[in-house]
């Protein structure tokens, strides 16, 4: 099971924008996927469509006894449509029937009790709690856990839990040195927390292709972060916003613009998501 952080040191860069168009992407390709959002704003949860009244816990009350539940039986569907070939995406649209593959994409849903968390700490006990959550889910191949804004507890216990982390950040003169300080911080905790982390990159986000001061940026990032900077950078887009508060998937959107926004998020995901055999086999860096 692949386990990737969504993280920034930085407020509004686009961790949680980042998060739903990877798992658009990873529904649109039948990859069984679950969302952990580990964001007291709960933004992740809002945004898959997924209601605070469904009867199970959320995520932050998880925590406070991660031994002695079972984070399988709190895990709920995204509510968005199914994209994946049959599924209800293409039965809405009667082009199809809704496939008998079992769902692809599930929440485990946030709420302000995560804030709890989010005293700085390297207590091994408080760091391995997200780990000792994901031990009772063995059904999905991905795990896409979305960050707050900040260095302490609970992005400490979700990089902890990680096999991969992925930083997002602007072109931007504030966020670029922001994330390598990140980087300089994620590579000290690795080697003592998180030795499970196999690879660190990190995505350009909100890029204006026609502004020189972007272009600068990306050339900056390029040299300081190496090959660590993902090939695929995501550009301002103009829909975004509507297709969020929707709460509807990127790959289910209509229109040009966001079928290429859809097609990024499927060159992203490909670029961040390896199977089991080719994460073993990659040097560690
Ligand atoms: N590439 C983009 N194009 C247009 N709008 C974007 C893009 N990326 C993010 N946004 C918008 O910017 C705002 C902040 O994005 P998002 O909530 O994803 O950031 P975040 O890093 O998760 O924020 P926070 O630190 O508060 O959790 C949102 O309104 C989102 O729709
Ligand atoms: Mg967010």
């Amino acid at each position: 099971m692949q386990i990737i952080s969504i993280s920034s040191l930085k407020g509004g860069v686009g961790k949680t924008s980042v998060t739903l168009g990877l798992a658009s992407a990873a529904q649109a390709r039948g990859i069984p996927t679950l969302v952990v959002d580990m964001d007291p704003h709960a933004d992740a949860t809002t945004g898959l469509g997924v209601r605070q009244d469904v009867g199970t816990e959320d995520v932050g009350t998880l925590l406070s006894h991660p031994r002695r539940v079972s984070l399988a039986e709190h895990v709920v569907p995204s509510g968005w449509p199914d994209t994946r070939p049959g599924g209800t995406a293409e039965a809405d649209a009667g082009t199809g029937g809704v496939g008998s593959a079992p769902r692809a994409l599930d929440v485990a849903r946030g709420s302000s009790r995560t804030s709890l968390f989010e005293r700085p700490t390297t207590r091994p006990r408080e760091l391995r709690r997200l780990s000792q959550l994901l031990e009772s889910v063995t059904r999905y191949a991905l795990v896409l856990v979305d960050c707050p804004p900040a260095l302490n507890g609970v992005t400490r216990m979700a990089w902890a839990a990680s096999t991969d982390v992925l930083l997002v950040a602007e072109p931007s003169l504030f966020s670029v040195a922001g994330t390598e300080r990140t980087l300089r911080a994620l590579d000290l905790f690795r080697r003592e927390y998180a030795q499970g982390v196999r690879s660190t990159g990190v995505v350009a986000n909100r890029v204006r292709p026609a502004s020189t001061e972007h272009q600068f940026r990306l050339g900056e990032m390029d040299r300081m972060y190496g090959d660590r900077l993902l090939p695929v950078a995501i550009p301002e887009q103009g829909n975004w916003q509507q297709i969020q508060g929707a709460a509807w998937p990127v790959h289910a959107w209509p229109g040009e613009t966001a079928a290429r926004s859809a097609a990024l998020f499927d060159e992203l995901l490909a670029a961040v998501h390896r199977p089991l055999k080719d994460r073993r086999s990659q040097r560690r860096h």
